[in-house]
């Protein structure tokens, strides 16, 4: 199954790309936020997120223990007890493969799934560690054929955390089983500088129909955690 997690504004924001640590500022640096997501990641197989993503956070490991260390070992726990490695595969989806090799994820030997045109010059550019797949023979990748590269290496439970543009390209192909999504309390705005929606590069109303079933709703002060299962 293919879940997805996001957090966004009460207004809808759900990235500022100007913004260093964007996510973290839109969360209003909610600690149940974070705990949510290390408890997502602590059950994914593979963490799939979009370049810009990345670009946005180049430190970023999307292991599960680093988002609420308090609970760490626990999760390193409940991966071993489910039988999995001590961390879930981290795949990058890009086409036009500027990606800086210094990326600490790619060191450590994240996938990367790319076009058949960007894929050569990746592989002569990245870490040797870094693994780079020829998803797709067109300018974007398949987002279908990418999660397909994934099950097909045994990842069951695949992870999107974004960003936007890679989750349009998922929600328009309706590859995403289910939504996690943090409201924070806080509104972001609109002005001049570009801010992004839960979905971006897809539009789906009026003309596709794409609803959520709310399966859970929780509350931790004046954040609220919402579970939907899409399809509908
Ligand atoms: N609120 C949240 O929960 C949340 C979550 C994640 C990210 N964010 C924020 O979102 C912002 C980035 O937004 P974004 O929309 O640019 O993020 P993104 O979806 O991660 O990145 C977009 C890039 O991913 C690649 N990509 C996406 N779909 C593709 C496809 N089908 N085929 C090939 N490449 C594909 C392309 O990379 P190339 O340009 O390399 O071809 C594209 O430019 C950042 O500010 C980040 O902090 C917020």
């Amino acid at each position: 199954m293919t879940i997805a997690s996001f957090v966004e504004t009460i207004d809808g924001v759900a990235a500022i790309p100007s913004l260093p640590r964007s996510h973290a500022v839109i969360a209003d640096e909610s600690d149940a936020d974070r705990f949510v997501l290390a408890l997502l990641r602590a059950c994914a197989d593979a963490v799939v997120v979009g370049a810009g993503t990345l670009r946005a956070s180049p430190a970023g490991s999307w292991r599960a223990d680093r988002p609420y260390p308090a609970v760490a070992d626990a999760l390193r726990e409940l991966r071993r007890r489910r039988g999995r490695p001590e961390h879930p595969a981290v795949a990058i989806v890009t086409s036009r493969g500027s990606l800086d090799p210094s990326y600490p994820v790619l060191e450590r030997g994240a996938l990367v799934l790319t076009t058949e045109r960007s894929a050569t010059r990746l592989r002569a550019s990245l870490p040797a560690a870094a693994e780079v797949v020829a998803v797709s023979a067109g300018d974007v990748v398949d987002p279908a054929d990418a999660l397909a590269v994934l099950r097909g290496r045994g990842h069951e439970i695949l992870l999107s955390e974004g960003g936007p543009t890679l989750l349009g390209a998922l929600l328009g192909r309706r590859l995403v089983d289910e939504l996690f999504l943090t409201l924070s309390p806080l509104l972001a705005g609109r002005g001049e500088a570009q801010r992004l929606s839960l979905v971006e590069g897809a539009e789906l109303l009026p003309g596709a129909r794409l609803a959520g079933r709310l399966v859970s709703v929780r509350r931790s002060g004046d954040h609220l955690f919402l579970r939907y299962r899409l399809g509908q």
